[in-house]
């Protein structure tokens, strides 16, 4: 019997997006998924630190495992008892070196997402002393094994109809808060050669919707020796992917305000696969906070780009397409984050009037430059200031979704459950679809819409 594999992600889409890329390699090493826990011989838990209840969540999982373990243990079967007894846990993803520390000795293995291409040998020395369920098959796909980014394995998508694709990992920008520069490292992109193959794989499959992924993906700089294609910036790399032939939408997560350039406005708008969808992190609405974060921009700045940004599609887009949807990600209660400062915040989104917000309340993160600051925003407080945003984004999010009411939209459907269809529009809207009728996952459908929420759209289905 083949060993199985159960895989649990936290935290973003490179996560998940890693995820399918572990399950490449355990699948070539002879494991087969199994989405029951219990039943796996190994289960990968692929983490998040990026506030400390993203970590602790991780915690409460391990000791959940090994406390079911030890209750399961009691009146079982000897086969069902061994099996229990030998599954192994193994992390992997954005863990900081003292968690690292922490973490060790309660569970089997920990690695580094970039040393995936040798997750099958460091299985097989971890299993040397188990029983025959561990034993791991000699790792033989060499094809795997002489990759030297772990980016390059090909992975076994989830999510059709649409597919994450990153073209860079890391970050280089330091926001004092944040541990993704310490977790994932500097920014390393993808050879472009490698992402066109990829797309034209997923356009070749079906998939209708590609989202390229990247901490910052204004910083992707195609670094190919030997190449025609040395100098491929990110507008350029858009730009081809765009027109690649095949009837997909594009987008990409996530962009840093300081280095949004006039070329990527022009050719985020120019490019008609590029949906009018962007989310772009403000993180706070005081000049002063904002310097603190080491952010490298204005409020005055971030403004002017919105206000480009939105005339530039309202201007080259037909229909719907003119009225670009903008998300954005905040933090409440910074250290020292005065009241009047926090209120800069609150009067940048109803300025902006934001289509989707994430907001989160500031958690100090070791060895990150804020620490050093003291984290003087009580936690009340800081749901205070939460919930005065989220209140806000709830009124600017339904008015802008009005728009839609009793028009017809496009939308790509992701979903089937019951009698009805899940999906998006193109501004990425998610759009809940009555039909009787059964359509299949990956149709891009009309739909009239009929009602409307802050967080998404519904109606009934055009038929043709
Ligand atoms: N690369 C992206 C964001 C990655 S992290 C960017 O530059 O915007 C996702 C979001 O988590 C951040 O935008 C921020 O709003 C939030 N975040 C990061 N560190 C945090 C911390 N220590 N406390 C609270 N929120 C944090
Ligand atoms: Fe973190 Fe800032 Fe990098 Fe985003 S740009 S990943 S917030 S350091
Ligand atoms: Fe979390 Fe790492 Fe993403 S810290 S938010 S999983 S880059």
């Amino acid at each position: 019997m083949a060993n199985k594999y159960h895989i649990i992600t936290y935290g973003c889409q490179m996560n998940k997006s890693d995820s399918e890329r572990i399950a490449t390699v355990l699948k070539s090493s002879g494991y087969s998924p199994t989405p029951n826990r219990k039943e796996a011989d190994l289960v990968v838990i692929n983490v998040c630190s990026i506030r400390q209840s993203a970590l602790d969540r991780v915690y409460g999982l391990i000791s959940n495992i090994k406390n079911k373990k030890s209750r399961l243990y009691q009146g079982l079967d000897e086969q069902i008892k061994t099996q229990i007894k030998n599954q192994k846990i193994i992390l992997t993803g954005c863990i900081l070196p003292k968690d690292k520390e922490k973490l060790k000795n309660k569970v089997d293995l920990i690695f580094d997402i970039n040393q995936l291409t040798n997750l099958p040998q460091m299985l097989s020395q971890t299993n040397t002393n188990l029983s025959r369920h561990l034993a791991i098959k000699e790792f033989d796909n060499l094809a795997i094994k002489q990759l030297n980014n772990y980016l390059s394995i090909k992975p076994c998508y989830s999510t059709f109809p649409f597919a994450y694709l990153p073209i860079m990992t890391g970050c280089n920008n330091f926001c004092t808060y944040c541990v993704v520069p310490y977790t994932r490292g500097r920014e390393v992109s993808r050879p472009v050669e490698e992402i066109i193959c990829e797309v034209k794989e997923l356009i070749k499959r079906g998939y209708k919707k590609i989202i390229l992924l990247g901490q910052n993906v204004n910083s992707y700089k195609s670094k190919t020796p030997n190449s025609k294609l040395k100098k491929v910036n990110f507008p350029k790399l858009l730009k081809i992917v765009n027109n690649l032939p095949g009837d997909f939408w594009l987008t990409f997560i996530t962009s840093h305000p300081q280095d949004f350039s006039d070329e990527l406005i022009e050719t985020m708008t120019k490019c008609e696969k590029v949906m009018p969808y962007l989310h772009l992190p403000v993180q706070s609405g005081d000049n002063q906070v904002l310097k603190k974060m080491n952010r490298h921009y204005t409020v005055a700045h971030y403004k002017e780009l919105i206000k480009k940004i939105r005339e530039k599609f309202a201007k080259i887009r037909e229909g719907f397409e003119k009225n670009i949807c903008i998300s954005t990600d905040i933090i409440v209660g910074f250290p020292g984050e005065t009241k009047k400062q926090f209120a800069q915040t609150a009067r940048l989104m109803r300025e902006i009037k934001f289509d989707m917000a994430y907001i989160a309340k500031y958690s100090p993160r070791p060895g990150t430059a804020a620490t050093k600051l003291k984290d003087n925003i009580p936690l009340k407080e800081k749901e205070k200031r939460w919930k005065i945003l989220a209140k806000i984004l709830e009124k600017t999010a339904l008015k802008n979704n009005k728009k839609y009411l009793n028009k017809t939209v496009e939308v790509l459907i992701e979903k089937q459950s019951g009698n009805s269809l899940y999906g998006q529009t193109k501004t990425f809207k998610n759009v809940k679809v009555y039909s009787p009728e059964q359509k299949i996952t990956g149709e891009i459908v009309e739909v009239k819409i009929k009602k409307i929420s802050p967080w998404g759209l519904a109606g009934e289905l055009i038929k043709n």
